[in-house]
């Protein structure tokens, strides 16, 4: 029997450019996963705009109306569960999420970041890429983790730095490339191919000794070959 599309929340604080990836490659048939519901800790994102033009849930939560982070991830995880999802996306959602909350949910909760982790964990990664001379950059699928944008790599996007890049300019190239890893590498989770395990990811029931890179036809590669 065909496995059901891999049901999702999705987390966002603004502009929602890779949720919007996420709707399109569903509808248009390639990615087998349903987004049950996407929550923001942002009222006037964006995200959430699309989010309802797709007749998606949608649910935002505002921090100051917490006591503290604690108990903001508290209320805001209670309002993923209640959708029951299988995995939780974080498409550019711009807050650390507390150790206690990421624990109780670690092998199912994945995020984007754009900077070929584990270099660049944080802010502002375009621009510190450019000061540091670098010749090449990208973005990275990873597990989440308590340590901020430390978790195992799943995938990694790689593009150049070209001479008069600019931290926007750079980001403006990148950003379809994260698209395409976003859809890729949920597209692997969604047919149960890769898993959290105790010392790091498998896919396909092995070991991923280096993270996933994505190519130029859109699909993901490991050192032996084509994966996905
Ligand atoms: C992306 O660059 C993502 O990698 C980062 O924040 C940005 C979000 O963009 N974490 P969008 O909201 O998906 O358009």
């Amino acid at each position: 029997m065909a496995e059901a599309p891999l049901r999702l929340a999705v987390l966002v604080s603004g502009r929602g450019s890779n949720l919007q990836a996420l709707i399109d490659a569903i509808a248009a048939g390639s990615l087998h996963a349903e987004i049950a519901g996407v929550f923001s800790d942002k009222r006037k994102a964006y995200a959430l705009e699309r989010t309802r033009a797709a007749g998606i849930h949608a649910e935002a939560l505002a921090p100051r109306e917490h006591a503290d982070r604690r108990a903001f991830d508290e209320a805001l995880f209670e309002r993923v569960a209640a959708i029951q999802p299988r995995f939780v996306v974080c498409a550019g959602y711009m807050r650390l999420i507390s150790a206690e909350v990421v624990e109780r949910w670690q092998g199912r909760i994945v995020n984007i970041h754009p900077s070929l982790l584990p270099a660049y964990p944080g802010l502002d990664t375009h621009g510190r890429v450019l000061a540091s001379g670098d010749a090449g950059h990208g973005a990275s699928v990873h597990f989440v983790t308590p340590e901020l944008d430390g978790g195992p790599v799943l995938s990694h996007a790689r593009i150049a730095v070209e001479p008069g890049d600019t931290p926007e300019a750079l980001a403006a190239r990148l950003l379809p490339h994260e698209h395409r890893l976003m859809v890729a590498s949920v597209e692997l989770l969604a047919r149960r191919r890769v898993y959290l395990t105790a010392s790091g990811i498998a896919v396909d029931g092995r070991a991923l000794d280096a993270p996933l890179e994505l190519h130029e036809d859109g699909r993901l590669y490991d050192r032996a070959g084509f994966v996905a």
